[in-house]
């Protein structure tokens, strides 16, 4: 778990930070609440015990935490060199949804990821949302997914430019996230 104070990053009333265990319920709080099922939140539980590595950030306003992401590393076949992050899952709450939120902890989980050392993050989801941080239709890059999903809902972005140059095949996220 990330805890180091060079990751914080404050906006105003808003801060933005790695969660701590004493965030869990609310984090689940916040997934129950922005999503129609509770397979999400559950996804975030699961990964945070299963995966080698997340990062996992809050968005926190007066004491509260309004907003998640979660970012876990996904693997691309015969290529074990390549470090990139799968983006999911995010959630604002509904009452603070379109108040920058969920933009200021994408912006701010690009910055850590690079900072570990990723070179490029792939997302699945709303393909009017995410090209504003940078994220294009997959297949640019040469890489799908392993569900079957519409081509421009996969979107990937390199952190470090010409990373996903030489890179093709399908995606493979945790084993967690057949089961959402
Ligand atoms: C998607 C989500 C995390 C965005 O967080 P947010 O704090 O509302 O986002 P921001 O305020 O930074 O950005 C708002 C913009 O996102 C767009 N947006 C929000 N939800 C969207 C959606 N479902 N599809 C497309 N665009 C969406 C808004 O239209 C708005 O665009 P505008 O700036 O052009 O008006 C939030 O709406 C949410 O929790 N949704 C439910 C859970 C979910 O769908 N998570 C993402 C799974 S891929």
């Amino acid at each position: 778990m990330l805890s180091n104070a060079e990751y914080v990053i404050t906006y105003c009333h808003m801060q933005i930070r790695p969660e701590k265990e004493s965030d869990w319920d609310a984090v689940h709080t916040v997934n129950v609440s922005a999503f129609e099922t509770p397979s999400e939140a559950n996804l975030v539980d699961t990964l945070r015990e299963q995966a080698q590595l997340v990062v996992s950030l809050v968005a926190e306003e007066n004491g509260e935490v309004v907003g998640h992401i979660m970012f876990s590393p996904v693997a691309l076949p015969g290529y074990p060199e390549l470090k990139i992050m799968g983006l999911a899952p995010m959630a604002v709450l509904p009452e603070h949804q379109r108040q920058g939120v969920g933009s200021m902890l994408v912006r701010a989980g690009m910055g850590i990821c690079k900072q570990l050392g990723f070179g490029a993050m792939v997302v699945l989801g709303h393909p009017e949302y995410y090209p504003r941080f940078g994220f294009s239709s997959s297949p640019c890059f040469g890489l799908g997914c392993e569900y079957q999903v519409p081509e421009d809902v996969f979107m990937a972005m390199e952190l470090q430019p010409g990373y996903l140059r030489d890179a093709i095949g399908t995606i493979k996220y945790h084993a967690a996230f057949s089961s959402v």
